[in-house]
């Protein structure tokens, strides 16, 4: 006879309903294989007594279980667990109690060779390098949230709580079709533009389209290395290119389309990542010639167009493309906030139309009243406040982050104000290696994180990107202290 009055343990302060309590502790009991399948299981009136509550509690507790399939009744015989089920072993289920099935895999997967990026733990008073990121405290989220608020309590919004196209929220694309005209110079209507989850999604959506097993991309040979990862992961090859202060060295370009049929080539024309160059204007209608010339796509990554501190932003390929060669992808996740994974792809309509298919495979639609509430953030000049506000702080910040790291770090970093953006190209100085800093770094609380993926091409460059935006004024003074400290142990 099973210990029922000490297994079973009911808590009468919890919010749970004391008959699920009992119904709960006989599941787990089932699934352990403390109790068998065919067991008969105590009257109810038995049970009650034992158990010291209203026998109404145990009713209800069998009939839960016999709705959920773990025990039967069998009229005149009595409620026993049901014989079907299957016994579940009882090594798995204890060591599942334990927490150690993390490691356990019971089937077999692909393993994925291209993405191997480490995900670091945030460590406590730690200070992070990062790639370029803005600063989320500076987000409006509570503008967002107000906004959002409003338009969920419309009952125009209710068609966009339910199923929805795989393109994305209609008024967003025609929000951002007028605002990418206006501010960009592009000419498109809200049929070239999908939303996306981000930018990244538009890089894989479009990989997928323009690129078979083996056939050639062009990239830089310093270049975005998550759209590396993504263009081979579709089997395609990679074609660098040199990069220099004028960007990526178009001539090369052609030289290469004159030896391979070329598909495709990735670019970030306004700010070249990782180096943060601007891509000179005879190099950019060498590229559009180019891709009329050879038939190739270009696809412009704006990842930062809104950060601009010297000049107006210049205006993207995508603005002098006449032939419809060039795939335009941007996002609010650098302008505003990466939690908000709002991006989208600009093309001419029948590849918006297959992208749109495409989405569909991995992603049903976004989030379509998130993206209507960023329709009227934009049309009510939200984000040309923030973006206004944003450009004056990270300016002051680029330069308080490059003046200290020209006085107190010279004799280690050479690098050039970066004229837009939010990362500064800094290269150590060759007598020095970055397996050694990081070592460093790390004693001093200061985590630099992944910097091989600046080089991916290894052509043993030395330079890695410093994120300035994302830090106060206090916060730099403090990286940069940290910084020297761990320089200072270099040999
Ligand atoms: C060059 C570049 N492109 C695209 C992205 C991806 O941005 P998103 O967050 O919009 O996917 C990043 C993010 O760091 C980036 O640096």
């Amino acid at each position: 006879m099973i210990p029922y009055k000490t297994i079973i343990k009911l808590d009468k302060d919890t919010k749970q309903a004391l008959y699920l309590q009992v119904a709960n502790q006989f599941i787990e009991l089932i699934k352990k294989g403390m109790i068998a399948p065919k067991t008969k299981l105590p009257s109810s009136r038995l049970l009650a007594e034992t158990l010291q509550v209203h026998r109404r509690t145990i009713v209800a507790a069998y009939d839960e279980l016999i709705l959920q399939g773990w025990v039967e009744t069998i009229p005149k015989k009595g409620t026993f667990v049901h014989r079907d089920l299957p016994i579940l072993k009882q090594k798995a289920l204890g060591s599942l109690s334990k927490g150690v099935h993390k490691e356990r895999i019971g089937f077999s997967f692909n393993k994925e060779p291209g993405i191997d990026f480490p995900v670091f733990d945030k460590k406590e008073n730690f200070l992070y390098i990062n790639d370029g990121t803005p600063d989320a405290r500076l987000a409006p989220l509570p503008e967002i949230a107000k906004i959002y608020r409003r338009i969920a309590a419309k009952k125009r919004s209710i068609p966009y709580a339910t199923y929805h196209s795989t393109y994305g929220n209609p008024e967003l694309r025609q929000a951002l079709a007028q605002y990418l005209n206006q501010t960009r110079g592009l000419r498109c209507t809200k049929d070239n533009v999908m939303i996306t989850r981000g930018s990244q999604m538009g890089i894989y959506l479009l990989s997928q389209l323009l690129l078979q097993e083996k056939e050639y991309i062009i990239v830089g040979e310093t270049n975005y290395i998550a759209a590396n990862i993504t263009f081979l992961n579709r089997g395609a090859q990679l074609l660098r290119i040199p990069v220099d202060h004028n960007g990526i060295v178009t001539e090369a370009v052609e030289e290469l389309c004159k030896k391979h049929p070329v598909k495709a080539i990735f670019v970030t024309p306004h700010h070249h990542h990782p180096t943060t160059v601007t891509l000179s204007a005879e190099r950019r209608l060498h590229l559009l010639n180019l891709s009329q010339t050879y038939g190739f796509a270009i696809i412009e990554d704006d990842y930062d167009y809104d950060f601009n501190y010297s000049h107006a932003p210049i205006l993207p390929l995508a603005s002098h493309d006449k032939n419809g060669n060039v795939i335009y992808i941007g996002s609010v996740c650098k302008a505003v906030a990466p939690v908000y994974r709002i991006g989208y792809l600009v093309a001419p309509k029948p590849f918006v139309d297959e992208c749109a298919k495409l989405r569909r495979f991995i992603d049903r639609q976004g989030d379509s009243l998130l993206e209507y509430a960023f329709a009227y953030f934009i049309k009510e000049g939200g984000m040309e406040r923030h973006l206004k506000k944003t450009l004056k702080i990270y300016k002051k910040r680029r330069d308080l982050f490059c003046t200290l790291l020209k006085t107190e770090l010279k004799d280690y970093f050479n690098f050039e104000i970066p004229k837009g953006g939010m990362a500064i190209w800094a290269v150590l100085n060759a007598k020095y290696k970055w397996e050694d800093l990081v070592v460093l770094a790390e004693k001093h609380e200061l985590e630099i994180g992944n910097w091989q993926r600046y080089d991916s091409a290894k052509i043993g460059h030395n330079g890695i990107r410093f994120g300035f935006a994302a830090y106060n004024e206090e916060e730099i003074h403090e990286v940069i202290h940290r910084l020297k400290q761990s320089c200072l142990g270099l040999l």
